[in-house]
């Protein structure tokens, strides 16, 4: 059993997801956005790399069905209807829609884990689905890969916290020892330890929450932390990511 854990998208390469489940996690905002819009009604979400691309996805889409979202430098893309706060994603907003997406870091990370056995989408919002789904994956194939969003190539601690949390709710019964684990696993166990259960004062130390929170924005690391508020697994799969339903669930 392997548990993998990266720092951020520009570190793996296309063999490293190859064969596993990739949780791709970035707390603040795009994950915990993906994971609210889905809940109430999205029909999918469509990542893109810029926002050209998001502008070229769109037009192929009807155009009463589509809606163009994302940020830079934590901002509403101009001409774009939605940013990336997860109060904007109001089921009024998206039910039945499918939402072009292009964030700074998110969904570079959500694009870098295309070709992986299964990518899921993160957060504190779903932590427990996400987590539970991990869970069944590396009992089943033996191999979970958390890839982090990071800030521009760069290690973010609001995503390594995270990813701890989700290494930590995967150990088996012998804990480290009856897992084999990449050092970066190691280091956000170690933040796990140190934050609990505490994702708010884990987002607030980070220097991505403290640029939100000089943005104004301390409503959305609020939103972002509130552990399972929005219980939905997001599935990655053939470019678009949707909430995955059981069968026989509709
Ligand atoms: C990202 O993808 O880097 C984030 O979602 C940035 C943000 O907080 O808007």
């Amino acid at each position: 059993m392997r548990i993998d854990v990266v720092f951020a998208p520009q570190s793996v390469a296309p063999a490293d997801v190859a064969g596993r489940t990739v949780v791709v996690v970035d707390v603040l905002r795009a994950t915990t956005c993906i994971a609210v819009a889905l809940a109430n009604g999205a029909k999918a979400v469509l990542p893109a790399a810029s926002s050209d691309e998001a502008l070229r996805i769109a037009q192929n889409l009807e155009r009463d069905a589509v809606v163009l979202a994302g940020e830079r430098k934590s901002l509403r893309i101009p001409g774009f209807a939605m940013g990336n706060s997860p109060g904007e994603f109001t089921a009024e907003a998206v039910a039945g829609k499918t939402l072009v997406m292009t964030t700074s870091n998110g969904t570079q990370a959500l694009i870098a884990a295309q070709g992986a056995r299964e990518v899921l989408a993160g957060a504190a919002v779903n932590f427990g689905a996400v987590a539970a789904r991990a869970r069944a994956a590396l009992a089943d194939h033996g191999q979970v890969l958390v890839l982090c969003g990071g800030g521009d190539g760069e290690f973010a601690l609001e995503d390594a916290f995270a990813a701890g949390r989700i290494a930590k709710a995967l150990l088996p019964e012998g804990g480290l020892k009856a897992v084999e684990v990449n050092d970066a696993a190691v280091a956000s166990l170690e933040l796990a330890r140190r934050y609990g259960e505490r994702w708010a004062r884990a987002l607030k130390a980070s220097s991505h929450g403290r640029e939100l929170a000089a943005l104004g924005l301390q409503a959305d690391l609020e939103a972002c932390a509130t552990q399972d508020s929005h219980p939905v697994l997001p599935v990655y799969a053939d470019r678009r990511i949707t909430a995955y339903r059981a069968p026989g669930e509709g």
